[in-house]
């Protein structure tokens, strides 16, 4: 928290706020309207004016594309009864990145050109003073970029990877692990009925979060996650000794980004102006399995079904954390900051330094050891 001269020098800097506005960026993850809702009733409290832009910033960019102009006034009615709702009122999107916006040329190539002056110009045109930007990595360095360019701005870090350095919790990572622990669970008793092996992919991008959380809780037999390279064999060796001592089914949990040892990863689709699209590792292990042991094995992708549905109580109540705190941020004069968990706070960090790592697996925590103590293999 700030002293009351930082806090009285900021303001100095920080003109007082009239409207903000809220924007949602990259894939939509459970908490997201449960932001929305603290953010807007916090700044209506202080008198401030609130509108929430639809689908990233293209409601700035492109307003011409909605009928209302691209802008949502928030009031209290709007935001009521939308905690628990999976999804965003506003809309989002995770194509045609604002610092890289890809524009398609005669000759049928791409030539990108960065339109973040717009959103600044935009901003202001629309007599915005302040944007809360949730979002993931990707948001978040498009809003340190705005903030460089003189738009007053907080982030709040969301998103279902867990991949953010600075902060203890992204909200939306519980929602997905409670999920995939759920599914895990369901699937113990028909691989089991069957005497099968039950590949489970999951989400996660290039961190093994999610899997590694729901393998242990779910009582994987194997965890494979992008920060420990796999060898099948070894994969393989796990499932015929646990035949062997009268146990006939297993259950493996695989991360999306997870790759086998000197292989790379596995990558359904590189599109133009959005990441790859990550996918199939599951299907590549079952098949590899069933091959090497002889005995029947499927593959089940949990996709977006990880992102849907209700936040948990835990992401509930971190998003209303996040969004009250991005509000009392603001208040403080503070800009180009992020929002973290700090446990048993919720700190500033400025997004410079929120974006500049991703946090992966750590191979030593206390997480990793409990899963050898269990003897969970890695593939390893
Ligand atoms: O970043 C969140 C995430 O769900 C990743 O886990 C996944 O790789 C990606 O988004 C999928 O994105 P899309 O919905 O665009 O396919």
């Amino acid at each position: 928290m700030s002293s009351d001269s930082t806090r009285k020098r900021r303001n100095a800097r920080n003109p007082r706020i009239r409207r903000i506005a809220i924007s949602t960026g990259g894939g939509d993850a459970p908490g997201l309207n449960a932001v929305i809702r603290a953010v807007t009733i916090g700044a209506l409290r202080r008198g401030w004016e609130v509108v929430g832009i639809r689908e990233g910033y293209n409601g700035i960019l492109m307003p011409e594309d909605y009928p209302d102009g691209g802008l949502i006034p928030l009031s209290l009615e709007s935001v009521r009864g939308i905690t628990h709702l999976g999804g965003t009122i506003l809309g989002t999107t995770n194509k045609g990145d604002p610092l890289e916006f890809p524009v398609r040329q005669k000759d049928g190539s791409y030539k990108f050109v960065d339109r973040s002056m717009e959103i600044v110009r935009g901003c202001k045109k629309q007599k915005i003073d302040a944007v809360i930007a949730i979002g993931g990595d990707g948001s978040l360095m498009i809003a340190n970029a705005l903030y460089e360019k003189g738009l007053r701005i907080i982030g709040v870090p969301k998103t279902i990877d867990n991949d953010l350095s600075e902060t203890v919790a992204t909200f939306g990572f519980d929602t997905a692990v409670s999920f995939a622990t759920e599914c895990l669970d369901r699937l113990h008793s028909t691989a089991e009925a069957h005497r099968r092996i039950m590949v489970v992919e999951m989400m996660g991008r290039y961190a093994g979060w999610i899997a590694l959380h729901a393998g242990i809780a779910g009582t994987a037999d194997a965890i494979l996650i992008p920060e420990i390279p796999y060898d099948i064999d070894i994969i393989a060796r796990k499932t015929i000794e646990r035949v062997e001592q009268g146990k006939r089914f297993s259950i493996i949990a695989v991360a999306e980004g997870a790759k086998p040892k000197g292989g790379t990863r596995s990558v359904v689709e590189k599109e133009i102006g959005r990441s790859e699209r990550l996918g199939g590792v599951g299907e590549t292990i079952a098949k590899q399995l069933q091959k090497i042991t002889g005995q029947e094995s499927r593959y089940v992708v949990l996709g977006h079904l990880q992102r849907g549905g209700t936040p948990t109580t835990f992401d509930r109540l971190l998003s209303l954390r996040f969004g009250a705190a991005a509000i009392r941020a603001l208040a403080e004069g503070e800009s180009g900051i992020m929002v973290a968990l700090d446990p048993p706070t919720v700190r500033y960090v400025p997004l410079k330094k929120a974006t500049s790592r991703m946090k992966v697996v750590s191979l030593d925590s206390d997480t990793m050891l409990t899963a050898r103590d269990l003897g969970i293999s890695f593939g390893d």
